[in-house]
């Protein structure tokens, strides 16, 4: 029952710190369920989506301890099976990873058919494929996925990934790390959390190496042992308040991130007009020239991301001329634009090509996130909006941006998230700053 109201105009000054990858996160929360001992993950983002993955942890068994607001202690020492994951399994995207570290450490799997941003069909084909390719034997069926390894180990195999899939990469990898043999994963994706990954399984002993090409190798280990990983920071998250800025105007230093992972965003703004600096841990974001139009298409790493699509198209919405954005990855990834319309912005659609005819400016209006990335860009449009934009549905955005609220509302915007009580009987509103 939460929304966000922003008053539009105002522009963003200071330094926002970007918090962890939420995909990093998210893949390897679950790996660390193959880990015998204690592992400590540092710079974990406070999102709903590693909540999740950790409450699903603690209910096979995992003892999970926080030891500060982004530092967790996972002991999955007595680890088992359950069913009463399956509530939580549905909710989220990333426990498809369950199905490679399940198989991973007991031989088996037990989980549900993932859940997640609804942007189309979101086939799971590759990770079937190559789990099957490691030796198990899938069955899915009503919506649960059970999965065993043939001799209650899975065996290295080499895989042909038929699509640059980050999640089948992730989970293979995941799963190659306790087979038997060796695993060669080929056309596997390259974004940065996948080397986060390879770099996490390492740190506990595994044998991956290639992360980061297209050609992956896994030499399978005995065991895992505990160890402490700090994740690399959140591209998107980063990406996403450079684009803020690139909309509101003003200047920011958005800290904590590595500008390497953040090029195909930063090329995409200067093309635009945006003046990026670059520091060792920092970018600083400036713009106070008119924007011009530019053309964008997503693409698997090192393109430009899919993640950053709805944010780049808002901004665009701001820039003269017209740009033309096509959509790489996903089939029906423009949905929001429904929303941008009612603000004003001028948007064709035809299938998975986006004409934009930039406009003098947006207007604030009631809209919806219909998905994370699609929310964050309600936001960016509220941000530069002229008058009040009310943003339904936020938990999507709550599921992958920690305290963007807060961290708005710092940089000077006028944002705030309300509570509404469920009983429509009492209208009375609680807002926090978030
Ligand atoms: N695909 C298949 N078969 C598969 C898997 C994927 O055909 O078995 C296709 C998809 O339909 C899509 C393309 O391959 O057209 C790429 O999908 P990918 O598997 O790379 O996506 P994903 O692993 O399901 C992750 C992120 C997404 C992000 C994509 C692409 C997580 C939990 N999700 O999804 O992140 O859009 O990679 O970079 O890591 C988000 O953070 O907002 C988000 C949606």
């Amino acid at each position: 029952m939460d929304k966000y109201i922003v008053k539009g105009g105002k522009k963003l000054f200071g330094e926002v710190e970007i918090s962890g990858a939420k995909n990093a996160a998210v893949a390897i929360i679950p790996a660390a369920l193959m880990v015998n001992g204690v592992c400590r993950i540092e710079n974990l983002p406070q999102i709903s989506d590693t909540d999740k993955l950790l409450e699903i942890l603690s209910l096979m068994g995992a003892q999970v301890r926080l030891v500060n607001k982004t530092t967790v202690d996972v002991d999955c020492t007595n680890v088992y099976l359950s069913d009463e994951i399956f509530e939580l399994t549905k909710a989220i995207r990333a426990s498809y990873y369950l199905i490679g570290s399940m198989l991973g450490r007991f031989g088996e799997a037990r989980t549900t058919m993932p859940g997640g941003c609804n942007f189309g069909v979101r086939p799971i084909d590759q990770h079937i494929k190559g789990m099957k390719a490691l030796g198990a034997t899938m069955n899915i069926g009503n919506g649960l996925i059970c999965a065993s390894a043939r001799d209650g180990r899975l065996k290295g195999n080499r895989v042909y990934l038929d699509k640059v899939s980050v999640g089948a990469t992730i989970n293979i990898m995941i799963a190659a790390v306790l087979a038997k043999g060796q695993t060669v994963i080929e056309n596997a994706a390259r974004e940065p959390h996948i080397v986060d990954l390879a770099n996490f399984l390492n740190s506990m002993g595994a044998d991956v190496r290639g992360a980061g090409t297209t050609t992956i190798k896994v030499r399978g280990v005995e065991a895992l042992h505990g160890g402490t990983y700090a994740l690399i920071p959140d591209q998107i998250e980063a990406g996403t308040y450079m684009a803020a800025v690139a909309a509101a105007g003003g200047e920011v230093r958005v800290t904590n991130v590595i500008p390497k992972h953040l090029d195909c965003i930063s090329a995409k703004l200067v093309e635009m007009g945006v003046e990026i600096e670059e520091g060792d841990d920092y970018v600083t974001v400036k713009r106070d020239a008119v924007l011009r139009h530019t053309n964008v298409k997503t693409l698997p790493y090192p393109g430009f991301p899919t993640d950053m699509q709805p944010q780049i198209s808002t901004v665009l919405c701001l820039a003269e001329g017209t740009s033309i954005v096509t959509e790489g990855v996903w089939d029906n990834r423009f949905k929001y634009i429904n929303e941008l319309r009612k603000m004003g912005a001028e948007i064709h659609v035809d299938g998975k090509v986006a004409v934009i005819e930039g406009v003098s400016g947006l207007t604030g209006a009631p809209v919806a996130a219909c998905d994370l990335r699609a929310g964050a860009a309600m936001v960016i449009a509220g941000l530069c909006a002229e008058g009040t934009t009310t943003i339904e549905d936020v938990e999507y955005i709550e599921r992958g941006y920690q305290d963007i609220v807060g961290k708005l509302r710092k940089l000077g915007a006028d944002i705030v998230a309300v509570t509404e009580p469920n009983d429509p009987a009492d209208k009375t509103a609680t807002a926090s700053a978030g």
